[in-house]
């Protein structure tokens, strides 16, 4: 599948500016510097006076940690999911939300997947994790607790995840990232956040609500990577 760029209408048009400057201003102070930097090193082809091309995106994250993106309809099989991942092929779909639909999402548009999760992508360390997420999540693949525990992984790091800053913690998570709402329902008084901790992580359900009931931070960025030895001797153990 391919991204049919001509297909987008005005409303199209008028929703991403709508979506990205909204978000882009939202996000400061609360999301993480090396989102914000990643971010800004993309302007030339991710910025709110267009939808993105996606081969101009491909062309700056091959450059950058050999990722691309890969064109899928909607949600695909989870482990199809990593085993993409696990070739750095990160998926997205192409439509987009409706004006009158801006804050709800019933499955993942471009928004979230290009503006919530391809800036990170640029980030090598990050860039390294993803791929490995995937290729532990791949090897699962025959074993449902297993890949139960990858996903949930995932979904507490890659989607909701917050990282400890100055003052307090910023979010990751592309999941908040792309969502107006939930960046600013974090920092409210009351929001159940906890330290990453492995073991009730993997063990932990989630629910794709309108809102997560509870967050995981971790102290940098760095220490996802070096989280990943604990993962696969986990999933070894279990
Ligand atoms: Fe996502």
């Amino acid at each position: 599948m391919i991204q049919r760029y001509d297909a987008y209408r005005e409303e199209d048009m008028e929703v991403w500016q709508i979506l990205f400057d909204r978000q882009h201003k939202n996000l400061q102070g609360k999301a993480s510097q090396t989102y914000l930097d990643c971010l800004d090193q993309l302007e030339a082809v991710l910025h709110g006076d267009a939808i993105p091309r996606f081969t101009d995106l491909d062309q700056v994250l091959k450059k950058a940690t050999h990722w691309s993106i890969e064109v899928v309809p909607g949600l695909i099989p989870v482990a199809e999911f990593f085993e993409l991942l696990s070739r750095r092929k990160f998926c997205s779909s192409t439509w987009l939300r409706s004006k009158a639909q801006l804050d709800y999402l019933e499955e993942p548009d471009m928004f979230h997947d290009i503006f919530g999760h391809v800036p990170l992508l640029i980030y090598d360390r990050y860039a390294d994790f993803m791929q490995e997420v995937g290729r532990l999540g791949y090897a699962c693949r025959n074993q449902p607790e297993l890949l139960d525990a990858m996903e949930r992984v995932y979904w507490y790091s890659i989607e909701f995840g917050l990282v400890v800053a100055e003052n307090g913690h910023k979010i990751y998570g592309a999941g908040t990232l792309s969502s107006f709402g939930e960046t600013n329902a974090i920092f409210e008084p009351g929001t159940d956040i906890r330290r990453f901790d492995l073991d009730e992580i993997m063990s932990m359900s989630f629910t794709k609500s309108e809102l997560q009931s509870k967050y995981y931070v971790i102290e940098s960025l760095d220490e996802l990577f070096e989280s990943l030895e604990k993962i696969e001797f986990k999933l070894l153990a279990s």
